[in-house]
């Protein structure tokens, strides 16, 4: 991922980057210790868990707010950065992750790596279809804006001559 905004090797933007990885990873993980202790009946557990969880999230927004600052961040840009991210997942970082897990021998995780190249391809899909229907949105704007203006123009035009004629 590009940060645009950012000077590129800055120590700072990196340590939000593995800040924004760790706030992210406790959220998921508060939330799974939540329904864990929920299932075993201890819900004062769950509860602290959960209200933990939620803190951690915004923790994590405060943190994208620095990576991507909202002034620099269109829908399209969003959608790009998205479909990069999940593009990666299954060309690269699942396909190597599940290459490992055969050889390891451990089947549970070749059938979940499998699993998560599949979804990260329909993600990746369904992000750039809307990418692809809000630039053709973005074009038919333009072609009327376009028409709008040969109108004034033309509308100057007679304007101006009708001035040189009187
Ligand atoms: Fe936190
Ligand atoms: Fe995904």
């Amino acid at each position: 991922m590009s940060k645009t905004s950012s000077p590129s090797g800055s120590i700072t933007i990196r340590n939000l980057e593995s800040a924004f990885a760790g706030e992210s990873m406790a959220h998921i993980k508060y939330r799974y210790f939540a329904k864990l202790a929920r299932k075993a009946g201890d819900e004062a557990t769950a509860a602290i868990f959960e209200a933990t969880a939620e803190q951690e999230v915004q923790h994590a927004f405060g943190h994208l707010d620095l990576l991507y600052p909202a002034a620099s961040l269109t829908p399209s840009r969003a959608l790009e950065i998205a479909i990069e991210g999940e593009t990666h997942e299954y060309t690269e970082m699942y396909p190597s992750f599940r290459h490992l897990a055969v050889e390891e021998g451990n089947n549970q995780a070749v059938a979940e790596f499998d699993d998560q190249i599949a979804e990260s391809r329909e993600h990746a899909q369904a992000f750039r279809s809307v990418l692809q229907t809000a630039a053709k949105r973005f074009a038919a704007l333009a072609r009327v804006e376009e028409r709008h203006a040969d109108h004034y123009r033309q509308a100057l035009a007679s304007a101006n001559s009708k001035k040189e004629s009187a």
